[in-house]
């Protein structure tokens, strides 16, 4: 298949690296520095050198035909890349995606290819701009959001190192790993923590489990089914430092927005632990910024 991976961060480095050893694979990358690095030094990914082409986002007018796009950038920097695919995308777009404010505005449009949502469990650590380390081995789960397409492309995609698997009901799919994020990544970044710590105290846990129910309930999602899920999670993870905990310790932008913000947005009732978690991501943020000046 000829596929379009847009993104040159963890997940996209790992899904180019995964997929360009069975399909044309082509990587769109922010910058020019990075694309170049890739096409002189190749893309690696453990002990392998995997080529892929790479462009930088400056050159997509040209690319021609392709069977699927895969869009790995972070929530935040979404809208911008989407305004400007949806003029060039000729065929299905898969977003791959922490949080789901995405979901909001993609289901206002129609559009005339399908749009496929996914969740990744993987874990991928970039390690340069040409070098990913696949922290640990799991899925990429895909489910439909309009048109019925997912399936057929799971067919083509999943080998059985890299398992690309087809779900039903992605509001269910999302929200399962939204609820596990919006416990997990906040309070492992503002107590900073590894993600285990949460279950071996029994206040951060007190805490943790009172932030899944809140969240649960904003996505009518059943509230048991989840906290068993999370704790699921914290246990597999348990010696993890979550993606937030480690943005927050860079430095970097953060995907609260799209994780605590979409429940925020969502409750039908008060949500007073998230909204203390969702502010308190803020202000972290934004006092690194100020120490970083
Ligand atoms: O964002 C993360 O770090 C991960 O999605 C998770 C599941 C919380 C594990 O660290």
């Amino acid at each position: 298949m000829k596929i379009n991976v847009i993104g040159g961060g963890a997940i996209g480095l790992l899904a180019a690296a995964k997929l360009g050893r069975f399909h044309d694979v082509r990587l769109l990358t922010r910058t020019r520095e990075q694309s170049d690095e890739i096409t002189v030094k190749g893309l690696h990914l453990g002990d392998e050198v995997i080529t892929v082409e790479a462009l930088p986002a400056a050159d997509w007018q040209d690319l021609g035909q392709s069977d699927v796009w895969i869009v790995c950038v972070k929530q935040y920097d979404l809208q911008a890349i989407w305004e400007k695919l949806k003029l060039h995308a000729n065929a299905a777009v898969v977003f791959l995606q922490n949080g789901m404010n995405h979901t909001d505005f993609l289901q206002v449009e129609d559009f005339d290819y399908p749009i496929i949502v996914g969740s990744v469990e993987h874990g991928a650590l970039r390690i340069n701009s040409h070098t990913v380390e696949h922290t640990g081995e799991a899925a990429i789960r895909l489910a439909d959001l309009s048109d019925h397409y997912a399936e057929v492309l799971v067919n083509q995609l999943n080998k059985p190192d890299f398992p690309i698997l087809f779900e039903q009901n992605w509001h269910m799919m999302l929200g399962t790993k939204l609820i596990a994020n919006a416990v997990i990544n906040p309070l492992t970044a503002i107590y900073r923590v590894k993600n285990g710590e949460l279950l071996e105290h029994p206040a951060f846990e007190r805490i943790a489990k009172v932030l899944c129910k809140e969240a649960a309930d904003a996505l009518g999602l059943e509230g048991v089914q989840q906290w068993a899920n999370v704790r699921r999670i914290i246990n597999a993870t348990k010696a993890n430092l979550s993606s937030m905990h480690r943005d927050i310790q860079a430095g970097r932008q953060t995907e609260i927005e799209s994780i605590s913000g979409y429940v925020r947005d969502h409750a039908k009732q008060a949500v007073p632990y998230t909204d203390f978690v969702y502010y308190s991501i803020l202000g972290l943020t934004k006092q690194q910024e100020r120490t970083y000046l």
